[in-house]
């Protein structure tokens, strides 16, 4: 009876797009889905965007879109990579389907009547500018502990301290700038501190077997209390206030599902958007309904995700599907993270990670990094670190050296000398060699659906180098000199033949797309692990075409070199461009004078303008009178004439006076302001230091 597996990835989030850490997990499930495929089993392996949440909600916004349209435009971009790099998903979905709201909606009421839901009243930050509770990360301030500024809500990154965004000093919004207030609201609580819930979980999470060493590890620090007898399973806070972008909550007006509870559900989503559409029926007669088919004990449901979101996989998702009446998951498979050059945080600006789209731009192997991820992954949560060197190394002397060799040492004979038939007797020795090969098949199943990728591949690596020995030995080139030895000669390639077929049979999963290639060049039926026993026998093989290139480092180069700086976006200060350059002797020309404001008055028919007299300092008259100044100034939206009066400024003083509609103009005031006022509005008069007297230059 052949398995009957539902598999996921974790859904990505829909506000950016693929990154190399996405690329590794979807490789990573891929292989042990074409293995299992490989086998016969059915597999229904599906994937979806994450597309609620407030980030995606502001990320939208941002854009001038809505949500729908901006994770519309995330999943149209999808198909590139997923296509690039031979991830065999049957579905991509989104959890703001229809099938998604649905499906959240009837487990929450499943949770509620089985008296797991919870409402509480509780105090959080609101923004009063965008009217809306703020998350965690749009809370800025002053860190508690060590008073850094500008940290998020949650954690300071300049001593590493974690709190709550309400004991952040002068707190203000990441949205808006406004100070935050605090404001209460009631928020729906899903009670996993209810006994039941946590014998559930702990049964679930021991239950022999099923989870990795290292994550049932961290479970089990998740259980446990501290001497404070904090920590521990507490209540999970289920609900968002509006504005929000998800699921309404049923019977909550205004109460949208947080983003991770109904995240995961959006694997069950996709599954039932997948059999809605007829796929399972098409590929393998599936009678059953999604319903009747998720029901089924004997239907075996596993997801692959990253280290960093265990928590909500195998202690909330477990606990949502059973109490709501679901089965649960059969396992969740937990990798690590891939690292770059040694661990370097992976950075778009400074170029160290690696752009999965660049990598196929350049015209790279997607089966080179299949392969080469694939030899770095275990079945434990441990980090990967793509190596530049090492994944020239690997391809080049593994993939190619090894493996792709044998076929292109033995081809061309077959096909020039034999006219592409291979030898149906093998002889003794080519026998043995081939049953070895065929007898590793079972630990070679064995360590991919361990999730042991290294080891198989080591395995089959071992496999390859034995049938280099047995070609290094029999020298065909050599033979082929030898009159008389055609028998021979076509026995030894056709041996090297078998062999490439059994590898190319192990190694499938991780390169599918050269295994097409080689059906091809065999001229045989798709291979699987049962064509391992049949041999070819005298059977006749095409055209050998060169399979597959060596890496050349120089690609890597390629890879690595940092995008092309940016032109820097020129900035106009102040909205115009600066005048041209002047000497010294051009500004001394203009004579500036600190100016008093003596008397300031509208001016009757102007809007505009104030009438200033100015004392620059050049009274009293030889009758003892002062001497002022009259200028006409256009600020009078900006100041109340009895502000300015008795204030010091500078004026233009030996500007030519000027007839105006109201008087003569005698100079000039200087004030600030942006090119466009409408864009940035104001006018500012300009006022020196304390101390400054009229007449006084300004130079
Ligand atoms: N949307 C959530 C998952 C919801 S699942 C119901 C999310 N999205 S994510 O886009 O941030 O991450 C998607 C997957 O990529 C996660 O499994 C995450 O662990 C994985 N990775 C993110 N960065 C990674 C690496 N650098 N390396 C390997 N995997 C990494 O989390
Ligand atoms: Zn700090």
């Amino acid at each position: 009876m052949p398995r009957q597996l539902f598999v996921t990835t974790a859904l990505p989030y829909a506000n950016g797009k693929f990154h190399i850490g996405h690329i590794m997990e979807y490789i990573q499930a891929d292989i042990w889905v074409r293995v299992q495929r490989m086998l016969g089993h059915q597999v229904h392996f599906v994937c979806a965007d994450d597309a609620h949440g407030a980030p995606i909600m502001i990320a939208a916004e941002k854009a001038g879109l809505t949500p729908q349209q901006f994770v519309a435009n995330i999943a149209a971009g999808r198909k590139e990579y997923l296509d690039g790099f031979h991830i065999g998903f049957d579905n991509w979905h989104s959890t703001d389907g229809v099938e998604n709201h649905e499906l959240a909606q009837d487990i929450y009421r499943g949770l509620r009547d089985n008296g797991l839901i919870e409402v509480r009243s509780i105090e959080q930050f609101f923004d009063p500018d965008k009217g809306m509770f703020l998350p965690d990360r749009f809370i800025k301030g002053e860190c508690p502990k060590c008073g850094a500024k500008d940290q998020y809500g949650d954690s300071c990154e300049n001593c590493g301290a974690v709190y709550s965004p309400t004991e952040l000093k002068s707190p203000y919004s990441a949205l808006s700038g406004a100070t935050p207030v605090l404001r209460s609201s009631d928020h729906y609580f899903f009670k996993l501190s209810d006994p039941r819930c946590v014998e559930f979980l702990q049964n679930w999470t021991h239950e022999t077997g099923k989870l990795q060493p290292e994550v049932l590890n961290k479970i089990k620090e998740w259980f446990t209390k501290d001497e404070n007898g904090q920590g521990g399973l507490g209540d999970w806070d289920i609900s968002r206030d509006a504005p929000y972008f998800g699921i309404e909550i049923p019977d909550a007006p205004g109460k949208y599902f947080y983003v991770w509870l109904d995240a995961p559900i959006g694997y069950l989503a996709s599954l039932k958007n997948w059999f809605d559409k007829g796929g399972p029926k098409a590929k393998y007669g599936e009678t059953r309904s999604y319903a009747e088919f998720i029901a089924d004990p004997k239907v075996e449901q596993y997801h692959f995700i990253g280290k960093d979101i265990t928590y909500f996989h195998t202690l909330f998702w477990p606990a949502t599907l059973h109490f709501s009446g679901r089965k649960t998951p059969d396992n969740v498979f937990v990798h690590g993270f891939i690292t770059v050059n040694g661990g370097e945080k992976m950075s778009k600006s400074r170029g160290t990670g690696i752009d999965p789209l660049k990598y196929l731009g350049l015209g790279m192997n997607p089966e080179w990094l299949r392969y080469y991820i694939a030899a770095k992954l275990n079945a434990r949560v441990e980090d990967v670190d793509f190596n530049p060197d090492d994944f020239v190394l690997r391809v080049n002397s593994d993939l190619v050296g090894k493996y792709i060799n044998i076929a292109s040492r033995a081809a061309g004979f077959i096909a020039k000398r034999f006219e592409g038939r291979l030898s149906g007797d093998l002889g003794v020795e080519g026998r043995a060699l081939l049953d070895t090969l065929r007898a590793h098949r079972d630990t070679v199943i064995g360590l991919y659906e361990a999730r042991e990728f290294g080891k198989a591949l080591r395995e089959i690596m071992a496999l390859a180098d034995r049938v280099n020995e047995y070609v290094d030995a029999h020298k065909p080139w050599e033979i082929a000199k030898q009159p008389g030895q055609d028998a021979v000669l076509q026995d030894v390639c056709s041996v090297c033949i078998e062999a490439f077929r059994l590898l190319t049979i192990y190694l499938k999963p991780v390169l599918p797309a050269l295994a097409t290639q080689v059906e091809a060049f065999l001229q045989v039926e798709p291979l699987d692990f049962h064509s391992a026993a049949r041999a070819l026998g005298a059977h006749r093989i095409g055209a050998y075409q060169h399979l597959m290139q060596r890496v050349d480092p120089k690609l890597l180069e390629a890879l690595f070199e940092p995008p092309a700086a940016p032109e820097p976006e020129k900035v106009i200060p102040g909205g115009e461009e600066l005048a041209p350059e002047i000497k010294i002797d051009d500004f001394t020309q203009v004579d500036l004078r600190i100016a008093r404001i003596v008397k300031a008055e509208a001016v009757e028919g102007s809007t505009k303008l104030l009438r200033l007299t100015l004392d620059v300092g050049e009274g009293p008259d030889p009758q003892g009178r002062p001497v002022y100044r009259n200028v006409f100034s256009g600020i009078a939206s900006a100041y109340q004439p009895a502000d300015l009066e008795g204030k010091l400024t500078v004026m233009v003083a030996n500007l030519a006076p000027r007839k105006m509609k109201f008087g003569i103009s005698e100079g000039m005031v200087l004030a600030a302001s942006h090119a466009d006022e409408k864009a940035q509005p104001g006018v500012f008069v300009l006022e020196p230091f304390p101390g400054a007297q009229p007449g006084m230059r300004v130079r």
